[in-house]
């Protein structure tokens, strides 16, 4: 939203709010006036890319204007009070000009300022009457009774009154051109690259890069319009035909990516992959909520424990998708992989969690509904890119795969229109490119495509895995290897292909590697790649004898990222419900250093799973655990603190341990070691 604003924090086109200034001094008003008029005369090198003659005859007359203040000023007498009423109405118009100028030479807002052209035009009409009339009552005799100036002054308030200010006639042309470009995408005609390029030569944009930044302008002013409740809303269409017409522009006319943005290395903060799931995956199918207390059922679905237990309370013993018959309907599976997944979403887009709040109703989508002419636009660029992929020369395939993969952050109907065109078994060649940046841009295009669900199948159809995992484990750069562990994981959000890649006896132990070598961000993909494998129960014990758990046991220890901590102890806490990934933790990782992650750990979701890997160890691992654990000086205490501030289910864990510690204690001293452990295991015995 910022970039929309300029460099002053303003809205194009609007005006802060300038108090009329009744109490100063006209002489200081007039050294006001004087220094805002050299501003606006410095606009006159300027390139005024639309309303140039309107905004140079602006300049001209307050030139003029600036000659006759300085004159009054070397007077040097006491100017009388009266005349400040004139100077602060003067004063208020040379802002208001000063702005506009500001508007009209500002970078990334061209196209905006050229539909507007009229709107400007009228502005600068508007504002030379007024400074006009605030000129008529000016007591020119009590300035000068001499008289000398005061011819001065009259020549300027005719010329004011003369000059019409009205639509430049070349705005209109390249005004109307462009309209008709995107009338044309409306009714599906391919607009001619000329008549783009007549529009951007006329404007100055003359670089992939501005055009970029005009796109930047535009979707940012779309975001402030669409947030914006009054009358602004129907410049939505104009402003949306904009972006299709400037989108189609940046990739079909500039052969060349330029500027910083081009090969800046993508650096978003720690959970970028969580941040852009589809929350809708999150729902429980029934209730259309956000899950709570997700659970799996016999049948390998999910849905909302209270949702579901509603559900078998009318007597219906099947299950809601898929409509099997359950032989144990009572067999419900805490889905902790999905409640980490909702509640990292949740805590990341602002949302509050269903844990505290239970509405949710409101989450964050896509809230736009793009113009016929944008949609159309946006078809026709992506038709255009896939052919670019299909029968262009190395360089042009190269910029068309780093167009798609810039389109493929926005938005689902910008993937939508990718899919469509065809351009994922393309980019699954490009894979295959020796060229670095090629081979990056093909990936990290795929990575984002494959939040879509028509791309995650298309890419498992084109044989993709293999493709995929080919860049896993021998990527030319960390970066493609790293965002293949993150294409990984979205393909790995669909049950059947869960399992595909399970499957896959390559996947698991590349991904580790990039465990062990691999940079933060790669460590990070692939963590979360293999919580996503763990989410089909087949995958269980591939993981676990990959050799995971000395890894995560060592990572645990020395990393000071909270956020693979984090990951590692959700993975950890997942394997420990089943007796063998209980066993390897044991055999690899010391009690005494989880314990320690309790307390290190600064996140409260983190603490959580700390806690029930804690926990299920016990459970699974029996005495042997808990007298290790009782020994520990400092784990009582952590519990009991995580009672006061944990999140709901870590206190439920906490006092669970606590019980079970207690317990032990008692037993140890009456003398009677049977039966240490509760119901607790009843549940996670899947
Ligand atoms: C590529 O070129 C061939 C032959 O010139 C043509 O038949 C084919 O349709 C083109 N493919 C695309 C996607 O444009
Ligand atoms: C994927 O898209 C998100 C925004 O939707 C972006 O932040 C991220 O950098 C993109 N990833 C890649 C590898 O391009
Ligand atoms: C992609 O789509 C969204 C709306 O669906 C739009 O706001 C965005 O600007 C589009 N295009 C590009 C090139 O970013
Ligand atoms: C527990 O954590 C706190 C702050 O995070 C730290 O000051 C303290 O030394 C830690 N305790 C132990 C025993 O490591």
């Amino acid at each position: 939203m910022i970039q929309s604003l300029n460099g002053s924090g303003r809205r194009i086109l609007t005006y802060p709010d300038v108090h009329p200034c009744d109490d100063i001094a006209p002489n200081t008003l007039l050294e006001l006036l004087i220094s805002l008029a050299y501003d606006i005369c410095y606009y006159k090198t300027e390139f005024f890319p639309t309303n140039n003659r309107n905004a140079k005859e602006v300049i001209r007359q307050i030139g003029v204007i600036l000659v006759f203040l300085e004159e009054v000023r070397e007077r040097d007498s006491d100017l009388p009070d009266s005349a400040g009423l004139c100077f602060s109405e003067l004063l208020l118009a040379f802002q208001k000009i000063r702005y506009l100028l500001e508007d009209c030479t500002s970078e990334g807002s061209r196209l905006c300022m050229l539909m507007k052209s009229d709107r400007v035009a009228n502005q600068f009409r508007v504002l030379m009457r007024a400074i006009s009339t605030a000129l008529d009552v000016l007591p020119l005799g009590l300035i000068d009774p001499m008289d000398e100036i005061n011819s001065h002054v009259e020549l300027v308030i005719r010329q004011a009154r003369k000059k019409k200010f009205e639509l430049d006639p070349n705005d209109k042309r390249v005004k109307e051109t462009l309209v008709s470009v995107w009338n044309g995408f409306e009714n599906g005609i391919i607009p001619d690259k000329d008549s783009i390029k007549r529009v951007l030569d006329y404007l100055g944009i003359r670089s992939w890069s501005m055009c970029n930044k005009e796109m930047k302008f535009l979707d940012s002013e779309i975001g402030l319009v669409t947030m914006s409740s009054s009358d602004e809303k129907n410049e939505l269409g104009g402003l949306c035909s904009l972006m299709g017409f400037v989108c189609y522009a940046r990739c079909v006319v500039f052969d060349i990516v330029d500027g910083e943005t081009s090969r800046q290395s993508e650096n978003n903060p720690g959970n970028w992959v969580l941040a852009n799931l589809n929350p809708d995956d999150f729902r429980c199918p029934i209730s259309l909520e956000i899950m709570v207390d997700p659970v799996t059922i016999e049948t390998g679905h999910t849905y909302d424990r209270s949702s579901i237990l509603k559900w078998f309370g009318t007597g219906k013993s099947i299950c809601p998708k898929t409509g099997t018959k359950l032989t144990n309907p009572e067999l419900l599976v805490p889905n902790l992989v999905m409640r980490k997944l909702i509640q990292q979403y949740c805590s990341e887009n602002g949302i509050p969690s269903p844990e505290t709040g239970r509405r949710n109703r409101h989450v964050k989508g896509e809230i736009l509904v793009g113009c016929l002419a944008a949609e159309k636009a946006m078809k026709m660029v992506t038709q255009f890119l896939s052919c670019i992929l299909a029968n262009g020369t190395k360089k042009e395939k190269n910029k068309a795969s780093y167009e798609i993969r810039i389109l493929a952050k926005t938005s689902n109907f910008n993937r939508s229109c990718l899919v469509e065109a065809g351009v994922v078994p393309k980019l699954l060649k490009l894979l295959l490119s020796t060229d670095s940046w090629t081979q990056e841009n093909a990936i990290a295009a795929l990575l984002n495509l494959s939040k879509h669900s028509g791309s995650k199948t298309a890419i498992v159809e084109n044989w993709g895995l293999e493709y995929i995992v080919d860049v896993l484990k021998h990527g030319v750069k960390m970066e493609a290897r790293q965002h293949a562990a993150g294409t990984l994981f979205y393909l790995a959000s669909v049950e059947e292909y869960r399992i595909l890649i399970g499957d896959n006896p390559e996947v698991i132990p590349a991904l580790l590697e990039l465990i062990k070598d691999g940079t933060n961000r790669a460590k990070k993909n692939s963590l979360v790649a293999i919580f996503g494998l763990l989410m089909h129960h087949g995958n269980h014990w591939r993981v676990l004898a990959s050799g995971v758990v000395p890894l995560l046991v060592n990572l645990l220890a020395s990393s000071d990222r909270e956020d693979l901590i984090t990951d590692s102890l959700a993975i950890l806490a997942t394997l420990a419900e089943k007796i063998d990934g209980t066993v390897a933790i044991l055999q690899h990782g010391d009690l005494d250093s989880i314990v320690k992650a309790l307390n290190s750990s600064t996140s409260r979701v983190g603490k959580e799973y700390c806690v029930s890997l804690l926990l299920a160890l016990c459970t699974n691992g029996g005495k042997d655990v808990v007298a290790v654990l009782v020994k520990n000086p400092t784990l009582m205490g952590y519990l009991y603190s995580l009672l006061t501030d944990g999140t709901s289910r870590a206190i439920k864990k906490a006092s669970a341990l606590i019980r079970i510690l207690h317990e032990y204690c008692e037993k140890r001293s009456s003398g009677s070691m049977a039966h240490v452990l509760p119901q607790e295991r009843s549940i996670h015995v899947w």
